[in-house]
């Protein structure tokens, strides 16, 4: 075990870390970061509550170590703000998809992912990339429907501009 420094670029900002070169993005991300929004649930790389966007792409913070991260990391913090809700959140607020929430975070990382490379994901490929993201709440039906409700304001909204 040895530490390393490592500078890594979350949410548009520069943070530089000195941690154990084997400890898991996420926890780099809760314990140095502050960055609670991101859950810990299993911690294997199962459950998909970890997820966090690196260069866009959906990624198990807990399944990959600071040390290999290369891109910028965003995170639910660097996602739309209280006065303007990205459009994916607005969906999930619409929707009414949280119940408990403990998973929301991981499931919202993972539509903004999916809806970055699919405008118009059909009911298959949302079923497809959701598949590893859990939620004990069993919110998928909702989960579907927000999606479908994004991608729908997202193509809008790329019409208007
Ligand atoms: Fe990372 Fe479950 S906590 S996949």
């Amino acid at each position: 075990m040895s530490t390393m420094k490592k500078r890594l670029s979350v949410n548009n900002r520069t943070h530089d870390v000195d941690v154990d070169d084997q400890m898991p993005l996420l926890w780099v991300l809760r314990d140095e970061l502050g960055l609670h929004g991101t859950k810990y649930g299993c911690g294997i790389g199962l459950c998909g509550a970890c997820i966090v966007l690196i260069d866009d792409v959906a990624v198990k913070s807990c399944a990959i170590t600071a040390a290999r991260v290369q891109g910028e990391i965003t995170t639910i913090e660097g996602v739309g703000s209280p006065r303007e809700p990205h459009p994916v959140q607005l969906a999930w607020i619409e929707q009414q998809v949280a119940q408990c929430g403990y998973c929301q975070p991981g499931q919202i990382m993972t539509a903004i992912a999916l809806l970055l490379q699919q405008s118009a994901p059909s009911d298959h490929d949302i079923d497809r990339v959701f598949a590893s993201n859990l939620c004990r709440c069993a919110t998928y039906r909702r989960i579907r429907r927000a999606v479908k409700e994004a991608a729908i304001s997202l193509r809008e909204g790329n019409d208007n501009a």
